[in-house]
């Protein structure tokens, strides 16, 4: 049933309240108690970007030419942006809503420009196991297909056979700085020397990574390079809403140079309603995302960034030498910047149960798979509640080794059975089914955080386990 509208309106306090309200159905991010979705750190920031985006909620950047404000603050943005990550003069790009529009904007931009310069029909593009999802959705709405180069043991992608996989049909080769999963940085000059070599663009994902890990290196970090100083490097993602800490609604892409840029372009001229240009994906563009995006980077200025890379590296130095200590528990490759994920190497300890007990700590900690392990998205933000991370974290491992039946229950069981089922194609057809029935008409009460592995949470993976275990139970 849907719910009507309101036949009359109500007073703003009212609708104020009831905002606020919803909220205690949501994660409660400001004690640092979550590890990923949000990049807060305290109210006086937060109160900063809101009143930017407020000054600009109404503005609209779809044409650079009417609301010239916003053009010249994207133009700022992109300049500062290309700053940070060593580029030339000559590097160009667009403010997007998003890293997963920019992930898209690469994808369409080198099929479209390995159509009309080297006639490619079948575009390909290859990327490692590790590449956020972002860029398996842009292959399925641009029709490119992928090449998935497998993992060594250190977690980064195979070299030699990532060289073998390119071929004519393949319009980009992608690597990130750092990768989700896991937080490490893929060998981006190894992968630049093998795209120059073959002529073909490479595309650095960096969105996690393009607001913190510049600041990390100009702190006196000894990273890998990965920026445009790279020379096979042709683009750059970098999300201005996570660690450039943003409002919701701000990433930016880069190119090297125009050349690039111009095929991410859509022009239709011949439209009724007048001649249409636009640089990205959206047609309407929220000018507050963008004011807010502005404002931030002259608020914190590569100084402030600079200390808040201080302290996240210092909360993630703290809590890997914490979990290092933990005789269980192992760090998964060797992660750089300020994302990692840890496992179980004690056949006694299930790290889902672990995850089980953490999250009835209260903390929100996310899940990932192959292979099972718990991660973490550091925020400076953490740093104060390292301490008690790592005492619930010891706990929650004591506990699951003296009583192992735990992963026999709860979140455990589903993850651990979800590894083993089979049928990855069923996984996916129920998981849309489950997906679409929140979306049907009216909404169903919505399991927001149950959605899959890596979300947080067991009530539709619960539902689908079990009709599995009910199918085989059937023969
Ligand atoms: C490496 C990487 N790429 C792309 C994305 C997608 O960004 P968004 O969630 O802003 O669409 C993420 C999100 O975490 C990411 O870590």
């Amino acid at each position: 049933m849907h719910k009507p509208m309101p036949e009359k309106g109500c007073e703003s306090s009212e609708i104020f309240a009831q905002l606020e309200a919803f909220k205690t159905c949501d994660p409660q991010y400001k004690e640092g108690r979550v590890w990923s979705l949000v990049y807060y750190l305290d109210e006086e920031h937060s109160a900063f970007i809101k009143e930017a985006y407020h000054r600009y909620a109404c503005e609209n950047g779809l044409n650079p030419g009417a609301f010239k404000s916003l053009k010249k603050m994207e133009t700022e943005v992109i300049s500062a942006t290309a700053d940070i990550l060593n580029g030339t003069d000559e590097v160009c790009g667009v403010i997007t809503s998003g890293g997963t529009e920019s992930c898209l904007m690469a994808v369409k931009t080198y099929r479209d420009m390995a159509k009309a310069e080297r006639r490619v029909k079948k575009p390909e593009m290859v990327i490692p196991t590790t590449a956020h999802v972002a860029w398996f959705k842009a292959a399925e709405y641009f029709n490119v297909r992928i090449r998935l180069v497998p993992l060594n043991k250190d977690f980064k992608p195979d070299l030699k056979k990532l060289k073998k996989m390119v071929n004519r049909n393949t319009v980009m080769i992608l690597g990130s700085a750092p990768e989700y999963p896991h937080g490490i940085i893929d060998p981006i000059e190894e992968m630049g020397a093998i795209a120059q070599q073959k002529k073909i663009p490479l595309h650095v994902d960096a969105c996690v990574g393009g607001f913190i890990l510049p600041f990390m290196e100009m702190n006196g970090e000894s990273l890998p390079r990965w920026d445009y100083r790279v020379p096979g490097v042709t683009s750059i993602s970098a999300d201005i809403h996570k660690y450039g800490y943003a409002a919701k609604g701000a990433s930016t892409i880069t190119y090297r140079n125009l050349d690039y840029l111009r095929y991410q372009m859509f022009v239709y001229e011949d439209w009724p309603g007048g001649i249409f240009a636009s640089s990205a994906l959206l047609g309407t563009r929220p000018g507050g995302a963008y004011a807010a995006a502005w404002g931030i980077t002259r608020y914190f200025g590569k100084q402030g960034y600079r200390s808040l890379a201080v302290k996240t590296l210092d909360a993630v130095n703290q809590l890997k030498a914490g979990i290092g200590s933990i005789p269980e528990l192992q760090i998964i490759g060797a992660p750089q910047g300020p994302l990692f994920s840890y496992r179980s190497i004690d056949p006694d300890v299930n790290i889902y149960a672990v995850g089980d007990q953490m999250d009835a700590s209260g903390w929100q900690v996310n899940r990932n798979q192959h292979p099972p392990g718990l991660h973490a998205m550091v925020t400076a933000q953490h740093l104060q509640v390292v301490d008690n991370y790592l005492h619930d974290l010891r706990a929650a491992v004591a506990t699951v080794k003296q009583n192992p039946e735990l992963a026999n229950s709860g979140g455990a069981a589903t993850y651990g059975m979800m590894a083993h089922v089979p049928l990855r194609g069923m996984v996916k057809k129920k998981v849309l089914e489950m997906y679409s029935e929140q979306y049907r008409a009216g909404g169903g009460e919505m399991d927001i955080a149950a959605a899959g592995p890596g979300a947080g949470g067991e009530g539709l993976l619960d539902k689908l386990v079990a009709r599995y275990v009910q199918r085989k139970s059937r023969g």
